[in-house]
């Protein structure tokens, strides 16, 4: 069994998670630089990926499970099957501005998002001019770069440490387990197991 989990911040609230799953996972607290750990008790092997990589190991069958944020498979389309949210990972997109900035009519939005910042102002009838860039995306209005970001945030320190405030949210962003379809299904036995306790795990911990 495969399970592909993204590198950073994440692991520290999903160990917590697939232990009480009771899927065996200390070895992804370890401080090295192996892309590829085995569990303790030998039945799970891990892939430690860029977050945005972990849907494509998934979805071409490398990994039965992955982890990965909604906002990941919002932007993309993947063919992935999303059995569970896992309620970790807890944060919201949305669209943000320089302390009371006046907006323009045809907005510049710097983001991470594309698809999601350009269907978003679509929906609203706003003709924004999107500008996709990697990273930092705070920094895009401060500098002049743009009017408007769409980005992530989750205790708004970023925010407020770079002048910027929330103007509206897009939708609410958490990590999920996703499953390639196929070795879903050829599989089922010893991945439903897995997808259920984690099911479980997720929903205990979001009524602790
Ligand atoms: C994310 C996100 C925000 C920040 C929000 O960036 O893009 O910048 O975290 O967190 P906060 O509301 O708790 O301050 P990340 O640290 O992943 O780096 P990035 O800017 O390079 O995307």
């Amino acid at each position: 069994m495969t399970l592909a989990v993204p590198k950073g911040r994440i692991l520290k609230v999903l160990v917590p998670l697939l232990r009480k799953a009771g899927i065996s996972a200390e070895c992804l607290l370890v401080d090295d630089r192996r892309l590829v750990r085995e569990s303790d008790d030998g039945t799970i092997r891990y892939l430690l990926l860029k977050p945005d990589d972990v849907p494509t190991y998934v979805e071409y069958g490398s990994a039965d499970l992955g982890v990965v944020g909604r906002d990941t498979l919002l932007e993309r389309n993947y063919e992935l099957y999303q059995p569970v949210d896992l309620r970790v990972g807890l944060c919201r997109m949305v669209v943000a501005a320089p302390f009371g900035a006046i907006i323009p009519a045809v907005p510049r939005v710097a983001t991470k998002y594309p698809r999601i910042a350009q269907k978003y102002f679509a929906a609203r009838g706003v003709q924004a001019e999107v500008i996709f860039v990697q990273g930092s995306v705070e920094l895009a209005p401060v500098t002049g770069l743009s009017d408007l970001i769409v980005d992530l945030v989750e205790t708004g320190l970023t925010f407020r440490e770079n002048g910027l405030e929330e103007r509206e949210i897009i939708c609410p962003i958490s990590s999920l387990l996703v499953a390639n379809r196929s070795l879903f299904k050829l599989h089922h036995e010893r991945i439903a197991p897995i997808v259920e306790g984690l099911r479980l795990a997720a929903e205990a911990s979001a009524s602790d």
